[in-house]
């Protein structure tokens, strides 16, 4: 957001949203989202960067296969609380406080991409995803865990009409994104996908996927 009420937006309830984020999400996490995400994040190696890090809540899952850590995180209030948490983490990791969209990094330099909950709230994700496949290797990975468009038409309808003030409370979140179709459209080819259901969420965000894909054919 660039306009006035942008500023004020980010400097208010984009500011708190970072300091609830962690307290709001605890029952879902601890409901099975957390289990999800170290099973997600077992699939990481190599040069690793994950785009909008957020508050860091999977610094501590990923495992010694991943040689370097490189955590994307446009918003001061999020990058605040990852400094803060990889400082006492005990594991190094470079953050970059950039867009997804336009990460400063070098191309075609990274082994694993990472994206958890967050191609709902980039506002672009097709951008996200040519930058994602500029800066992976030939034959990197993408891992996603990310809440998604219904595919019951009703819920899909709510998500439409809900859309708005969605976004509002939830610091940019779209409920309403077929994530999926837009990975599907890209020079990424999908391996496995998960179809599950966030636990103890409201239903706007209770479809989930969670799989892998991979750039380029895997043939
Ligand atoms: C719902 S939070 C998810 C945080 C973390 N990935 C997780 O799994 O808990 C969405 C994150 O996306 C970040 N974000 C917003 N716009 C972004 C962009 N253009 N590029 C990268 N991250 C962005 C937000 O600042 C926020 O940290």
């Amino acid at each position: 957001m660039h306009s006035s009420m942008g500023r004020i937006y980010d400097a208010t309830w984009g500011r708190a949203f970072s300091a609830l984020y962690d307290r709001g999400l605890k029952a879902t996490e601890e409901a099975g989202l957390r289990e999800m995400r170290a099973e997600l994040l077992s699939g990481a190696g190599g040069r690793v960067v994950e785009l909008g890090a957020g508050t860091g809540a999977n610094l501590d899952l990923y495992s010694a296969a991943v040689e370097e850590l490189v955590l994307v995180e446009p918003d001061p209030h999020m990058t605040k609380r990852l400094r803060e948490r990889l400082a006492s983490s005990g594991r190094e990791a470079t953050i970059v406080e950039a867009p997804a969209e336009r990460m400063p990094l070098e191309s075609a330099s990274f082994d694993t991409a990472v994206a958890t909950l967050v191609l709902c709230t980039v506002p672009d994700p097709s951008a996200t995803i040519i930058e994602l496949s500029r800066v992976l290797k030939p034959g990197g990975k993408l891992l996603f865990i990310e809440h998604v468009r219904s595919e019951e038409p009703r819920l899909a309808r709510w998500q439409d009409r809900l859309e708005k003030p969605w976004r509002f409370l939830a610091d940019g979140c779209r409920c309403n994104r077929d994530t999926l179709a837009t990975i599907a459209a890209s020079s990424f080819t999908l391996g496995a996908v998960e179809h599950e259901r966030m636990p103890k969420a409201p239903p706007l965000v209770e479809p989930l996927v969670r799989g892998s894909a991979v750039l380029g054919n895997r043939n």
